[in-house]
């Protein structure tokens, strides 16, 4: 039987990252992916990356790009009853963003990785991770392979295998799936302002993000019932404008969509993180609403923790970290979490049975307003969205 020190399953960006962080390490680890790789990378996803997320990222050696096309951004706007509010990242927070697409990171990634990956690995079980022998099976070209292992990372997002094999009484679950979607477009076209703007309108929420400085990508928030059939390009520039204060629906330049989409919004998080030799890490483990950008950047954060934990198991023998691994990266996951649901629910119009709408509606104005006055309240919103720091272990 083959055997490697860490077998990751999924090839998303957590587990592309994890195996290229434990190289640097000389960790070995092999990567097995259930879909092809011009698949993964032609998900359309986040765009946003805190720091810590880009310092990761350098880390693993796949910045250099990312430090040359990146767009550094150092606030955004908030837009509600026709104004905007700006939240000066770097004056309040210290810190900035980056905006950089999910899909460069995950070529980034796959460049880097090479033969640690195999694409297209069906059927993958994982077995013993209770004891001290774990292994995991899968199969390729029609020959399944079981490959030992000391400890298997589960970063195969939130409908993967490896959160499923945990049994039910081990594992606690916290979920909220939010009563509308998100319909997304990206389209070559430069965007109508130069910073992120998230807006507050009678008709549901909308968010003008970009890729770069000559392509978009637009929001809007929209029933679950309703399918991308149903959203003509018009159709999507004229809600896109009707929730924009005036001045920017006017400079707003449309063109045809080169992608559109509609994401459900949900918030989950499985307690704990680590099952004996199994570690959960990013969507497997937990999803946030998008709303403040904070998916892709979790992810990374556990990713984070969880190669620090096996990098000194190897290193020293110590088990330490790796003890401390679910704890560590659970207290930053609920602060994430709490935020993601927090900005989401003062942003959106939301329909559900026992909330008046119209006094929600005006409680939402009335904090937005509040912020917009208070250094105190933008303060806090400015740190969450720059990304929280990690308890040291
Ligand atoms: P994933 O990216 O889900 O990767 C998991 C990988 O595991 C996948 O490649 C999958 O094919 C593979 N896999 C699954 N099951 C198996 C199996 N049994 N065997 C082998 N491989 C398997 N975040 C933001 O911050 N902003 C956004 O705008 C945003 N938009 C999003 C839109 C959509 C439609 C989705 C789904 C997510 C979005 N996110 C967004 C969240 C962000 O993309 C995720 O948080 C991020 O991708 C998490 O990375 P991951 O590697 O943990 O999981
Ligand atoms: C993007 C998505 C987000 O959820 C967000 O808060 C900011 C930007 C994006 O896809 O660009």
């Amino acid at each position: 039987m083959r055997k490697t020190q860490v077998v990751i399953v999924g090839g998303g960006p957590s587990g592309l990252l994890l195996s290229q962080l434990l190289a640097r390490h000389g960790v070995e680890s092999l990567v097995l992916e259930k879909h092809t790789r011009a698949h993964v990378e032609g998900r359309i996803r986040a765009g946003l990356l805190e720091s810590g997320t880009t310092e990761l990222l350098s880390e693993a050696g796949v910045g250099a790009k990312m430090k040359r096309e990146g767009l550094v951004h150092h606030g955004f706007l908030l837009a509600f009853a026709g104004r905007t509010h700006r939240i000066d990242l770097q004056g309040l927070a210290g810190r900035s963003v980056v905006v950089y697409g999910q899909t460069e990171i995950q070529k980034d990634l796959g460049d880097a990785a090479g033969e640690q990956v195999v694409w297209e690995a069906r059927d993958v079980s994982i077995q013993g991770f209770e004891g001290r022998q774990p292994s995991v099976s899968y199969t390729k070209d029609g020959t399944t392979r079981t490959i030992a292992c000391d400890f298997i990372a589960g970063c195969d997002g939130y409908h993967g295998v490896s959160r499923a094999s945990v049994p039910p009484d081990r594992i606690a679950q916290y979920e909220r799936v939010y009563p509308f979607g998100w319909l997304g477009i990206l389209a070559e076209v430069p965007p109508v302002n130069d910073e992120l703007i998230y807006a507050n309108h009678p008709r549901g929420f909308a968010l003008c993000s970009m890729r770069s400085r000559s392509r978009s990508r637009y929001y809007v928030q929209c029933p679950l019932t309703e399918k991308v059939e149903d959203w003509p390009d018009e159709r999507f520039w004229g809600e896109l404008k009707t929730r924009l204060p005036v001045d920017f629906a006017e400079r707003l330049t449309t063109g045809p969509s080169i992608e559109k989409s509609i994401a459900p919004l949900r918030s989950f998080i499985a307690e704990p993180m680590r099952f004996g030799r199994l570690f959960l890490a990013g969507d497997a483990a937990h999803i946030v609403p998008p709303t403040g950008a904070k998916g892709l950047n979790l992810a990374a954060a556990d990713v984070g923790v969880l190669y620090e934990g096996l990098a000194e198991y190897y290193r020293t023998g110590s088990e330490r970290l790796l003890e401390e691994y679910s704890a560590r990266a659970l207290a930053r996951v609920w602060k994430a979490s709490r935020f993601s649901w927090w900005f989401t629910t003062l942003m959106h119009r939301i329909p559900e049975k026992g909330l008046d709408e119209a006094l929600a509606s005006k409680l939402q104005l009335a904090e937005l307003d509040y912020l917009s006055q208070s250094e105190a309240a933008s303060r806090a919103v400015a740190e969450n969205y720059v990304g929280l720091p990690f308890a040291k272990a």
